[in-house]
């Protein structure tokens, strides 16, 4: 433990870019190499991206020699079979994924993944050695009413209660529906205070050191005060992940 930031030193810290369903071959190609040169690698640091599922060859070609990882931002929770459009866990373990995001609000949202499709989803991956990056967050409407604290517990506990003691595996993220791509980010105390809830519960199952990374316009000259906090572990970043120099900033935070 470090006495002066409250940090547990055995947690790893992470950041995490979300391109989105953003990118092009030859932006992209740009973008990976000048994160590629760009990173310098501080000890106990990660740095990961998860890209859009055709550019995963791209990303395994142009980062498989660098330390930094790449991933999926979905994955089915079927092994195989008649589900037209999905990819499965064992098909992003063939392009080399470390990660896949599962249970972003955004999917939440648009594409109907409930709490139920989200642990399968977490399983699944966890099945192949693949570490889901599962989400939580609530709405504004939920913020307001009160009831932030019982969404993200409702939302992880669906997991946990899935994935039982390869919860260790997980990475977490917490991201407010209401600061993410609004350029309103929830305040480092905010964000610790929910983060905390969160460590108690994944405790309580074992994974008191799975990283909790925080997402919602997290920006350069944000990221250290957040980053900062005792249970805040890196981010999972949006927006200023496609700019190499922001999110190297971020990275380096
Ligand atoms: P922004 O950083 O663009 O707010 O997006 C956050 C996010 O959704 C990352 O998954």
């Amino acid at each position: 433990m470090d006495t002066k930031t409250g940090k547990n030193a055995m947690r790893g810290k992470l950041v995490v870019g979300n391109w989105k369903m953003n990118g092009g071959l030859a932006a992209n190609a740009a973008l990976l190499g000048e994160i590629a040169s760009g990173w310098t690698r501080p000890a106990g640091r990660e740095l990961a991206v998860c890209v859009p599922s055709p550019y995963l060859v791209q990303a395994q070609a142009a980062l498989s020699s660098t330390p930094i990882a790449w991933g999926a931002q979905d994955v089915s929770e079927h092994a195989a079979g008649a589900y037209t459009g999905e990819v499965s866990a064992g098909m992003l373990v063939e392009f080399g994924c470390r990660y896949a995001i599962v249970g972003h609000s955004e999917r939440r949202a648009n594409f109907c993944d409930s709490d139920g499709v989200v642990a399968a989803k977490a399983k699944a991956a966890l099945l192949k050695g693949i570490v889901p990056i599962v989400c939580v967050g609530e709405t504004l409407a939920e913020r307001e009413a009160g009831t932030t604290e019982a969404v993200v517990l409702r939302q992880i506990d669906a997991v946990l209660d899935k994935v039982g003691q390869d919860a260790s595996r997980m990475v977490v993220a917490y991201e407010p529906v209401w600061a993410i791509g609004t350029g309103r980010t929830a305040t480092p105390v905010e964000a610790q205070a929910v983060h905390a809830t969160l460590r108690v519960r994944l405790a309580r199952s074992g994974a008191v050191n799975v990283p909790l990374l925080y997402g919602g316009s997290v920006k350069a000259d944000n990221a250290q005060a957040l980053f900062g906090m005792a249970d805040i572990d890196g981010g999972l970043i949006g927006g200023a992940s496609l700019k190499s120099t922001e999110f190297l900033a971020i990275a380096h935070a």
